[in-house]
């Protein structure tokens, strides 16, 4: 079995992999990511995701697993089955238009795919495009007791600050240093890949 992954721009066809996706993550995951949202409004959100706009823009770890089986035969055919998967997106969402207003940055990584620098990976890409478009600095809105994305955003956007907004929730902004996205996200993504 042989596996690449890439970050890429999301395309509409995406939908179906980030919806089953989003059916293989844990309960806790889906409601860190999505405040509670169910249904949909978790749907609606999905279908965003996969269809850019100017204000809304995510991209994806997308996966291509190859399986070959040789088979017993005579002439020894090879076989080869391919299955592609996504298992993070990030998106940025421009507030109101796209010249008033805060942008916020929101991801998911898959339970069992986290820890491997896929959520550093696709938060450099979002940072490429943030700082293309000029923006100083993001938004992110974390649940009080999402910890593991507090600490994320640390490590991934140095100099980020965090406030408490109250509702069990904090707000980071997160400054746009295109060079720290690349120096620590996308070249370390190659070696993953
Ligand atoms: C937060 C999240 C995106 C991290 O994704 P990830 O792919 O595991 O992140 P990376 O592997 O790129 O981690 C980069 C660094 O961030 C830090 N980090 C990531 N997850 C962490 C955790 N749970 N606890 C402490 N530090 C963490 C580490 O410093 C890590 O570097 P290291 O692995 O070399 O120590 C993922 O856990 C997730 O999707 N959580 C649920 C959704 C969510 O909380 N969204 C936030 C609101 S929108």
């Amino acid at each position: 079995m042989d596996t690449s992954l890439w970050i890429r721009p999301t395309r509409p066809a995406d939908e179906a992999a980030l919806t089953a996706m989003l059916a293989r993550c844990s309960p806790d995951a889906v409601r860190r990511r999505f405040h509670g949202a169910v249904g949909a409004s978790a749907t609606a959100e999905l279908r965003r995701e996969a269809n850019w706009s100017p204000t809304h823009r995510s991209w994806v770890a997308a996966a291509r697993t190859v399986d070959r089986t040789t088979s017993d035969g005579p002439r020894g055919e090879v076989h080869a089955a391919v299955h592609a998967e996504v298992h993070g997106v990030i998106t940025l969402a421009w507030g109101g238009s796209r010249t008033v207003g805060e942008v916020e940055v929101a991801f998911l990584v898959e339970d069992g795919w986290t820890r491997h620098g896929i959520g550093r990976a696709l938060f450099g890409a979002a940072v490429l495009e943030a700082a293309r478009e000029g923006v100083p600095a993001l938004l992110a809105r974390v649940e009080g007791s999402n910890d593991g994305a507090r600490r994320f955003l640390r490590a991934v956007a140095p100099g980020a600050t965090t406030r408490f907004v109250g509702a069990a929730e904090f707000e980071m902004d997160l400054p746009v240093r295109p060079a720290a996205a690349l120096a620590t996200g996308l070249e370390r993504w190659e070696a993953i890949a």
